[in-house]
């Protein structure tokens, strides 16, 4: 079955493919904002997510996150002063969704394909609901988005298909090539060597430190530019620069197959998730989600880029690491963060593990040390000075 008819029922909603979730979360958000309103997001995500914001002419508005989880602290928010809200449900946890009402709400749901709240899948609360078929589904670049009604699919088609460039079959064979070889080389134990190749080959963007160079000039000149996303291609393309080219048949039956094949994994992603919860680093939002077949279970380290490094050396990839928060990182581009610290000290000390790869990651994480206390914590901060 294609991607966009398994989504769509998981979700009971109308489904609209696309060769990425970052296209369908620009399309959302043009769908239902207007340029110059204000959109409350997380500081913590991936680089492409904010240049998609603004592409569409958006004020981030950043908000304060919990150290819980890394998502949106809702008690710090006042939403009657944004537009609207962009969830992230980093690494699966969800966010706060259903205190969200009164404001249009776009879910990304990259890292939540198989997350529910409350037996209803996420993905289905927002106006929109956007997957990434490379996430759970480790299927090569794609994505679907997922809305109420028939009318906002047929129009966000029409909108897609404006922005759309054409794909080939070479593309996609490489796409679906290098999606089995990546998984093949974790079963195998050959990651380190799959690193190196994936960035002799360019698949990965230069970056400094964990983040793309913002170039802040060229920046503002592509965001005066009347051509709106395209302007903006170098930027939102990181990892990806056929984010907007059409995928053919043989990728979308591909990503069909692996989708299909997600069940299959679940109990293995639940038994990692379970055993990496016993774990005193692990982050504490994860203990109310222990139920939930996670993307990635956040630990909070004190030596984060260190343990990066020794589980690389052992064959396991980190990736999803967003640091220093948006508000750091691009800060003239952003309306900062009231509270700034909790997502300083989230981006700086966590480490997503893979649930399905928790027993190799064990060597490593088992006897890493925690973060020290998040800031505001007032009670361990004295407990540690004792
Ligand atoms: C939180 C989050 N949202 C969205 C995306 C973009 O997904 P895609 O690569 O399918 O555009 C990513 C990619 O890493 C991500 O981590």
């Amino acid at each position: 079955m294609s991607p966009e008819k398994l989504l769509a029922a998981r979700t009971g909603r109308e489904s609209v493919y696309l060769p990425s979730n970052r296209l369908g979360l620009y399309l959302a958000l043009r769908h239902w904002c207007t340029p110059g309103q204000r959109l409350l997001m997380s500081p913590i995500s991936a680089d492409e997510i904010l240049f998609l914001v603004l592409a569409a002419g958006l004020v981030p508005v950043i908000a304060p996150i919990s150290v819980l989880d890394g998502n949106i602290e809702l008690a710090r928010v006042t939403l009657s002063a944004v537009d609207a809200v962009l969830t992230t449900n980093l690494y699966g946890l969800p966010d706060e969704v259903m205190a969200m009402a009164g404001v249009v709400v776009i879910e990304d749901v990259a890292h939540a394909a198989e997350t529910s709240v409350g037996g209803r899948p996420l993905g289905t609360f927002g106006a929109a609901g956007v997957f990434s078929l490379s996430k759970h589904a480790g299927a090569g670049s794609g994505g679907v988005l997922v809305v109420e009604s028939a009318a906002d699919r047929r129009a966000l088609e029409r909108e897609r298909d404006l922005l759309l460039q054409p794909g080939a079959l070479r593309r996609d064979l490489l796409t679906v090539a290098t999606s089995v070889g990546r998984r093949l080389a974790l079963k195998l134990d050959m990651a380190r060597p799959a690193i190196r190749l994936a960035r002799a080959l360019g698949l990965q963007e230069p970056r400094e430190g964990y983040r793309i160079a913002l170039r802040p000039d060229e920046l503002r000149e592509a965001l005066s530019s009347p051509l709106g996303l395209p302007a903006l291609d170098a930027w939102v393309r990181a990892d990806l620069h056929d984010y907007r080219c059409s995928r053919g048949a043989v990728a979308r039956w591909y990503q069909g197959r692996r989708l299909e094949r997600l069940p299959a994994d679940r109990a293995r992603r639940l038994a990692g998730v379970a055993r990496l919860a016993e774990l005193p680093t692990v982050a504490e939002g994860v203990l109310h989600h222990v139920d939930q077949p996670l993307f990635r279970v956040p630990l909070l380290v004190a030596d984060r880029d260190g343990a990066v490094a020794a589980l690389e050396r052992r064959g396991i990839p980190t990736g999803y690491l967003y640091h220093p928060p948006y508000d750091d990182y691009a800060e003239p581009f952003v309306e900062p963060s009231t509270a700034p610290e909790a997502a300083r000290w989230w981006a700086r000390h966590v480490l997503p593990v893979d649930p399905l790869y928790a027993e190799r990651a064990l060597q490593v994480v088992e006897s890493l040390l925690p973060a020290p206390p998040p800031p505001g914590d007032r009670l361990l901060d004295r407990a540690a000075a004792a």
